[in-house]
């Protein structure tokens, strides 16, 4: 699935939402390692990512090419600061209505519009795709993230009380939200 757009973000910056292409592997792996080193709310530790350049290049290959999932980065100057996708739930026929929906941002950009912008994006691919529903899990500790997937209309269906076991701070409880598009 393709998809290019230019928006502005609230500090002036120009950022441009594409795919991410095989080029981009180092500073997307780079990207992702970072912002699991920053966040305590994403599931795996940075240490635990252990994608070599070239699995990155065939993933991103892959994405680009799929027509039912994609792999969005958030290029700004040159630089990408963040990514988002939506990937499909199973390949089974009974699942094939439901997505999920994954994100990260460098910390350095947060709050300028660019979650809202990306989760707009994958929202609108999903729906070109066919999906029905996208769901996604959440700390419930996330003021931030819970606010962006509510004010694009997720609406929580659950909770897992002992959804991570963080080093940091020990049991999480994890939110469970859907999107029926
Ligand atoms: C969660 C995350 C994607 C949000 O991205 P962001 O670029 O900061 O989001 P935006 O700037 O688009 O803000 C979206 C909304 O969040 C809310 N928000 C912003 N700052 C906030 C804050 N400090 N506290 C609570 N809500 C806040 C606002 O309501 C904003 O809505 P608005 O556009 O009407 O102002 C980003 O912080 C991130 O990557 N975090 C680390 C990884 C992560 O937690 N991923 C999600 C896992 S489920």
């Amino acid at each position: 699935m393709k998809y290019q757009r230019e928006i502005s973000l609230k500090n002036g910056s120009t950022c441009v939402i594409r795919n991410g292409a095989e080029q981009d592997a180092e500073a997307v792996l780079a990207n992702f390692i970072e912002t699991h080193r920053q966040s305590d709310f994403l599931t795996t530790y940075p240490e635990e990512i252990t994608l070599t350049l070239e699995q990155e290049r065939e993933y991103l290959r892959k994405k680009a090419d799929s027509e039912r999932e994609i792999e969005l980065v958030a290029e700004v100057d040159g630089t990408i600061v963040g990514t988002a996708g939506i990937d499909q739930m199973g390949r089974a026929e009974k699942l094939r209505h439901r997505a999920s929906f994954g994100i990260s941002i460098d910390r350095a950009w947060w709050g300028v519009g660019l979650g809202r912008a990306l989760v707009q994006a994958c929202v609108e691919c999903a729906r070109k795709a066919g999906y029905i529903q996208v769901e996604l899990d959440v700390v419930a500790a996330n003021e931030r993230a819970l606010a962006l997937y509510r004010k694009a209309g997720f609406v929580e269906y659950g909770r897992n009380p002992l959804g991570f076991r963080s080093r940091a701070c020990g049991l999480q409880e994890i939110v469970l939200m859907r999107l029926e598009l």
